[in-house]
């Protein structure tokens, strides 16, 4: 098999790419360990940025997003008992963000490469990546017992943060930058309307939870819990009451709550690969960065990476000119290491790290404080959560 750029791995970044690609006429192959069911029902992120809409909306995959999506127009910080709104609105001059589920984007953009008849290889086994440094480097794998080769001009590595695309740059090559938080984050998804209109952050002195949704229908809620929590410890009754506790407020407020149908644990990491190439290879995505949850972040970096990689290919294909390519690295550093930033900043705000440190739970009570009551610390946080301009 022969194409222009060989794209490991169907998740966000992966197929956003495939799909910017097609529209500028540039001919990719995708190559996925999982099946689509596996890709499609995987829940992840929620929370879109508005550029992430438009991109998908402007290139014609947002029709079954623009109709279910929910558009939020601020969020709020609760703590000591009182819920105080971060008005995106008036903050940042109309923008806002939209829930619509990962795997809905998944499935938006499954749908219409496959309507396309445009290859999406899935469940293939055992794929490598070769020639990083040649004229033609190749994806091979494992399909139906049989060894296959695809063969492109450039790989772009889309196979998240434990795929086989970074490690396979030679030791030496990447600087790695790591921060690791001494606990994870607890989801479920319930079958109970969500409690509030919008995003409810809550900082607790028994750790942090956040309300978020799906649906009018169906609740998404997370718990902060330790890194090394046992699911099974979690029964869905324990789940429902460190919920109340954490999100209780003066007046008549109340948690809603419903049959939990979806329950995991993920770990929270901050991480980021220098550079975000080598030779004929380009991460994007997870596959080079990771943030925790905090500022909702993750998906919409791995959109705004492969759109600078799609205008990279474009350039080269129509003039010859790598100048774009060149600089891909370092165009997207520069967004990265804001969100990272931002993510570290939300997170530090928002949970508690050592429960014995009287200091530091002062000293994040003032900042919320600061937060919710000058202008000027509340429209830093909104530019930045509902997302820093592309270019
Ligand atoms: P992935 O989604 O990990 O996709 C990589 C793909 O590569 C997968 O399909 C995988 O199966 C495949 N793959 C792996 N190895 C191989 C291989 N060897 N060969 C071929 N294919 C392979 N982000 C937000 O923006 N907003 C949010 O609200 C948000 N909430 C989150 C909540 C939680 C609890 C978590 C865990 C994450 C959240 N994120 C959020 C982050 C977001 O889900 C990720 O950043 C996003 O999935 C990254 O997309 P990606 O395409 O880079 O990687
Ligand atoms: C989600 O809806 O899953 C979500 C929203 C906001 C976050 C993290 C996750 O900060």
């Amino acid at each position: 098999m022969r194409t222009q750029i060989g794209i490991v791995g169907a998740g966000p970044a992966g197929l956003v790419l495939a799909h910017l690609l097609h529209l500028h006429g540039i001919e990719s192959v995708v190559v996925e360990t999982r099946s689509r069911k596996y890709i499609e029902e995987r829940v992840r992120a929620g929370l879109l940025e508005q550029g992430t809409v438009n991109l998908l909306i402007e290139t014609g995959v947002g029709e079954r997003l623009q109709r279910e999506c929910l558009t939020h127009h601020g969020i709020e910080l609760r703590f000591n008992r009182r819920g105080h709104r971060i008005d995106f609105d008036a903050l940042t001059g109309g923008k806002t963000v939209t829930i619509y589920a990962q795997h809905e984007v998944i499935k938006d953009l499954v749908a219409a490469r496959l309507a396309a008849g445009l290859p999406l290889i899935l469940e293939a086994e055992n794929v490598s990546v070769h020639g990083l440094n040649s004229a033609s480097p190749s994806i091979r794998f494992r399909m139906a017992g049989e060894e296959q080769e695809v063969h492109c001009d450039y790989i772009a590595g889309c196979d998240g943060f434990h795929g086989i695309c970074r490690p396979s740059i030679p030791d030496g090559v990447l600087t790695e930058f790591e921060r690791v938080y001494p606990f994870g984050w607890l989801g479920i998804l319930a079958k109970a309307p969500p409690s509030s209109e919008e995003l409810v952050y809550n900082y607790h002195e028994r750790g942090f939870a956040l309300l978020t949704m799906r649906t009018r229908e169906i609740s998404r809620l997370y718990l902060q819990v330790p890194h090394d929590e046992d699911i099974n410890s979690w029964p869905d009754d324990r789940i429902w009451s460190e919920l109340r506790l954490r999100t209780a407020v003066d007046g008549d407020w109340k948690l809603n709550e419903g049959p939990i149908f979806q329950k995991n644990i993920a770990p929270m990491r901050s991480y980021v690969v220098e550079p975000m190439q080598y030779g004929k290879m380009f991460l994007a995505g997870d596959a080079a960065h990771i943030v925790p949850p905090t500022g909702a972040k993750g998906l919409n970096l791995a959109v705004a990476d492969v759109r600078i990689m799609a205008q990279a290919f474009a350039e080269f294909y129509a003039t010859g000119k790598t100048h774009l390519l060149e600089n891909y690295s370092q165009k997207c550093l520069r967004r990265v290491w804001k969100a990272q930033r931002f993510s570290w900043w939300m997170t530090s705000m928002l949970h508690r790290f050592d429960t014995d440190n009287a200091f530091d739970q002062r000293r994040q009570l003032a900042e919320l404080d600061y937060v919710t009551s000058s202008r000027a610390a509340m429209t830093t946080l909104a530019e930045n959560y509902v997302g820093l301009p592309w270019d």
